[in-house]
Parts: structure tokens; C-alpha cells; sequence
């Protein structure tokens, strides 16, 4: 079956369909041999990408930077406070301006209307880096890793535990449906997703098959696991919140106990990174003086160990980023 993705934006999985994504995780595959292999075919030649970064990125800027150099395309990084973007220019007048340009605009930043003015005003394609709401490309690499490590993604149980409301969570939730994974959510109440996200998974689960359990109880997500996902307990943009979050989310701390409850000794452990598991970094020790953690969503046990497959994950923003740019140019 042909694939025609050209000039399609890439704001959150719910535009597209199983198959798509499936499209985009093959092509992923492909152009990581091809890379491996040496013989890079330069599919983005000429090509101009803008990328916008409105808050701090190390995998995703990079991912985007050497996917673009690799396929023979110029990337022009366009930091904070280096573009007019909303403080003198509208959303919409940025976009119209970029997409003279540029052949692709990539946008990370705070809120999800933007990347969605930017797509809708700008006449090229516009790929999310992640937004406040959604963080779709980092899906795509995580589900290639499982797909490299478990060998399959139908039916694959994937539990994710901590902040469930967050851009991973939402982005994991449509993901996982749409692909017909075995999904499960533990988080405290007061940090579940958006009903009207869970409403739109769980509407798509009915298509593929998937299974979609939002709980509590660390112990019914993560029984026989064969994934086990976290991320920071305060994303960017809220750290005004950790006092409250590490009340609310040291329960679901991923350690070598819950490791052990999923009961499958190959049980993989994914993290979207950065991570806090130990006190090498500066807010890592913040933390520590502040409130006496040593790590937060997950411990250095399990970060170091032999489950841990975050630095796949971590290249194959790469390799999918690349097949995003390759398939919608
Ligand atoms: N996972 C991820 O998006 O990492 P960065 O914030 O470093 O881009
Ligand atoms: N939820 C995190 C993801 C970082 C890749 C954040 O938004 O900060």
C-alpha cells in the first residue's frame, strides 16, 4: 500500500491513523540500517527546517539537527527570545513569514494552540517537539524501542506510572491506542488524565483491540508488564510544583520492587529523559537539600540496570524524527 504523507504537519498522533504509524515506524527501521549501514540517501536535499524552541531541549534538537544534516537539509535553530514569535509578532504572522522560507518548521513550547497556529498558518509542514499537552515524536521512538526489545507492539502491556496528566501521559494514551497496545496509567487521582483524552483512546480502543486501564494501584498496572514507563514528576513549565508532586507521586517511584511485582524478568524500562535518579545534576541536589531525595521518579538501580533501555529510546528520536521529516517533505 502507498504512503502519501507528504505535506501533512505532525501535532499529535490523533491525525493519524494505525497504519500511518506504523508507516513511519518501518520508515524509521529502514533509515536506521540505511544510517548503520553508511549509505545515507540525502532525502532532504535543499531542504530549509526551522526549529523553534521556546523551552530547553537536548535529544530533540539534536534528534532534529543531525537528522536534517544527515538527509542533506540546513536546520536553523531559533532559540528563546531569538525570534519575534507572540511578544511582537502574532502566531500566525511568524508562521506566514517562516513558511516563505522554510520547507518544515519544528515548535517546542508552552501551549498547544501555538503549534497549531503555526501548522495552520504556515503553508508547510510544522512538527511538535513537544507542547504543555502532547509529545508526539517521542512516542514514535519509545514504540520503536519496544518494538526492537519486546519484539511486537500489539498487545504489548505498557504501564506508565507518575504524572499522569502530563504530555507524556496524553501522548502514551493516544499512542498506545491507536497501535493496540495493553496501556495502563497508575497515578493518584488528582493527577489522571483529561477525560476527554481517555474518552478519545478509549473510543479508538474499541477499533484496535487496545486495553486501556487508569488506576491507582501501582500493583494491577504494572502485573505482568512487559514495559514499565516514567517520566519527571514536574514538567517544564511547573516547577513551582515539587513539593506537592513528591507528596503525591512517591508511591509510584519506579524501583526494583515494582520492578519485581510485574513478575517478567526481562521487563524493560523506559524513560523519555531527562531523568532524576541520582545527584549529578544541580537540580537533583536542589532537591535533596530541599527535601532529602536522593531520586525521584526513578531510582539509579533501575536507571543503571540491565532493564533499562533509555539510551535506544534516547538515539531513536533520531531515527523516527528523521522519518517524520522524510515522509511529510
Ligand atoms: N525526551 C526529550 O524530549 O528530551 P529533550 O527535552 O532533551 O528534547
Ligand atoms: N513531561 C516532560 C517531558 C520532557 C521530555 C516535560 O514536559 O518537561
Amino acid at each position: 500500500m502507498a504512503f502519501n504523507l507528504k505535506g501533512r504537519s505532525f501535532l499529535t498522533l490523533r491525525d493519524f491513523t494505525s497504519k500511518e504509524i506504523g508507516y513511519l515506524l518501518d520508515l524509521a527501521k529502514e533509515l536506521k540500517e540505511l544510517k548503520y549501514a553508511g549509505i545515507q540517501k540525502k532525502m532532504l536535499e535543499g531542504k530549509n527546517i526551522a526549529l523553534i524552541f521556546e523551552k530547553p531541549s537536548t535529544r530533540t534538537r539534536c534528534a532534529f539537527t543531525v537528522a536534517c544534516i544527515d538527509e542533506g537539509a540546513h536546520p536553523e535553530y531559533l532559540g528563546k527570545g531569538d525570534i519575534q514569535l507572540g511578544k511582537k509578532e502574532s502566531t500566525a504572522d511568524t508562521a506566514k513569514v517562516l513558511g516563505r522560507m522554510f520547507d518544515g518548521i519544528e515548535f517546542r513550547g508552552f501551549k498547544h494552540e501555538t503549534v497549531e497556529q503555526l501548522a495552520a498558518n504556515a503553508g508547510v509542514p510544522v512538527w511538535n517537539g513537544l507542547t504543555d499537552k502532547y509529545h508526539p515524536t517521542q512516542i514514535l521512538a519509545d514504540f520503536l524501542t519496544i518494538k526492537e526489545h519486546v519484539g511486537r507492539l500489539k498487545g504489548v502491556k505498557l504501564a506508565y506510572v507518575g504524572d499522569g496528566r502530563n504530555n507524556m501521559a496524553n501522548s502514551l494514551l493516544v499512542g498506545s491506542a491507536k497501535m493496540g497496545l495493553d496501556f495502563r496509567i497508575a497515578a493518584p487521582k488528582s493527577l489522571f488524565p483529561d477525560p476527554e483524552i481517555v474518552a478519545y483512546a478509549e473510543n479508538v480502543a474499541k477499533e484496535t483491540n487496545a486495553h486501556i486501564l487508569i488506576t491507582e494501584n501501582v500493583d494491577e498496572a504494572v502485573k505482568g508488564a512487559d514495559a514499565i514507563y516514567t517520566d519527571v514528576w514536574v514538567s517544564m513549565g511547573e516547577e513551582d510544583k515539587f513539593e506537592e508532586r513528591i507528596k503525591l507521586l512517591q508511591p509510584y517511584q519506579v524501583n526494583m520492587d515494582m520492578l519485581d511485582k510485574t513478575e517478567n524478568e526481562d521487563v524493560i524500562f523506559l524513560h523519555c529523559l531527562p531523568a532524576f535518579h541520582d545527584l549529578d545534576t544541580s537540580v537533583g541536589r536542589e532537591i535533596f537539600e530541599k527535601y532529602g531525595l536522593k531520586e525521584m521518579e526513578v531510582t539509579d538501580e533501575v536507571f543503571q540496570s540491565r532493564h533499562s533501555v533509555v539510551f535506544d529510546e534516547a538515539e531513536n528520536r533520531m531515527h523516527t524524527i528523521k522519518a517524520v521529516m522524510v515522509a511529510t517533505l
